[in-house]
This record gives C-alpha cells, sequence and structure tokens, in this order.
C-alpha cells in the first residue's frame, strides 16, 4: 500500500488548488505536506503563493530543452531531488512523461466528470455540449490524456446563465475541496489500485472511493 507524506505539487496557473494543499498541511494532522511546488512557466500565482510560505519552487520550461524527451527528464529529477511520496498536478496543463509517470504516483485533478470532456478545455466543452451536469474528477495520471483510474469524482450543476468563468469557478469551490479530502486520507490511510479500481484505506471489500 502507498502511502503519501511528502507531496510536489505542480503547477501551470492561478494555483488555487495548491493553495488549499497549502492551507490543509499546515495541520500537521492533516498527514501531508507540500514540500515543494514546480511550474512550467515563470511569473505565475501558483509560484508566488508557494514563496509566501517559504516552499521552495522550481521552473522547467519546454522551450530551455532541445526536446520534449529531454524536458521529460530534467523535470523527473528536478521533482525526484524533492523525494515525494506523492506529485500532485494541480492545474499543471502539461502531460507528464514516463520518466515521471515511472518515479512517482501522480495525482491529477480535472474540472470535468471524466471520461467526459478530458483535455485543457473540459468545462468550456461541457458548456458547448450543452450538459445539465458537471463536475470535477481526481484521478490517478497515466500516459494519456485524463485516462487514468479515478480516484473521486462530485458534480456540478450548470445552471443556464453560466459562462466558462463562473461554471469553473463554481467547479473549482468543490474540486479544491475534494483534493485536500482526497491527498489528505491518501496520504493517512494509503491507497491500492488494482485494475481501474483505486481503494482508499485498508478496505476488504465492498467500499470504494
Ligand atoms: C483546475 O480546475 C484544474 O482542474 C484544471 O485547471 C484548474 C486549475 O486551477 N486543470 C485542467 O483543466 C487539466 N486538464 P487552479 O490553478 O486555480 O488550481
Amino acid at each position: 500500500m502507498s502511502k503519501a507524506g511528502r507531496l510536489v505539487v505542480l503547477v501551470s496557473g492561478s494555483g488555487t488548488n495548491l493553495q488549499a494543499l497549502l492551507d490543509a498541511s499546515a495541520d500537521p494532522s492533516y498527514g501531508a505536506r507540500v514540500v515543494a511546488v514546480g511550474a512550467d512557466r515563470d511569473g505565475i500565482e501558483g509560484l508566488a503563493r508557494a514563496a509566501k510560505v517559504d516552499v521552495p519552487t522550481f521552473v522547467e520550461k519546454v522551450g530551455d530543452h532541445a526536446t520534449r524527451a529531454d524536458w521529460d527528464a530534467a523535470l523527473a529529477a528536478k521533482i525526484a531531488s524533492y523525494e515525494p511520496d506523492l506529485v500532485v498536478s494541480a492545474g499543471f496543463m502539461k502531460i507528464l512523461g514516463a520518466p515521471t509517470l515511472d518515479a512517482f504516483p501522480v495525482l491529477n485533478t480535472h474540472p470535468a466528470l471524466l471520461p467526459s470532456f478530458p483535455g485543457a478545455h473540459g468545462v468550456r466543452d461541457a458548456l458547448a455540449h450543452g450538459v445539465k451536469v458537471t463536475g470535477c474528477t481526481v484521478m490517478l495520471a497515466d500516459a494519456g490524456i485524463d485516462t487514468g483510474p479515478i480516484v473521486a469524482q462530485e458534480a456540478v450543476p450548470v445552471l443556464p446563465e453560466d459562462d466558462e468563468a463562473v461554471l469553473h469557478e463554481r467547479i473549482k469551490t468543490v474540486e479544491r475541496r475534494l483534493l485536500v479530502d482526497i491527498v489528505g486520507r491518501m496520504a493517512r490511510e494509503g491507497w491500492t489500485v488494482s485494475g481501474r479500481t483505486v481503494r482508499i484505506g485498508n478496505q476488504s471489500g465492498g467500499e470504494s472511493t
């Protein structure tokens, strides 16, 4: 069974999910703490949020490397230097390569109910499709785009006047709470993966998350 005390969180933008994890891990009983924050670009709010609470940060830009494979290797090496038990991709808008995926469990969060609306525009795509219910998904990352085993999901209503920003904010309010809950439970109770089924804690059957 895996446990998840040391977290490296990857971000590409505002980092409100990161902030929720930073806030939760201020309490030692949470069971996990953010030991570093990585990004694929400079100057984003997510990095500032980490710096504000003295959490180390690193930036690895694809454009600074000759090939994508070089970037994958450099990113994995940076992550490894912080010896994480779990990597959390919290609004990191890059597909992670084998060097990271093979070395660490990676938890990813997505603003739609997978397998519907994977990819970079989950909220926009759900709105365009006219769904009345969408939500968020916390999953383990694999080599595909939002295809890994699902850990938890929560539904969020789509309201008639919603635009992408309004709907995304409603989803993110739920998403932050769900991510904090799942990361904490994984850290405290451990987890197992069997095929596509993820179980948190020592559940002998029946109950699943
Ligand atoms: C979150 O809604 C996350 O699910 C999404 O980016 C947002 C980041 O918000 N990720 C994806 O769409 C990945 N496919 P934040 O920077 O405020 O945490």
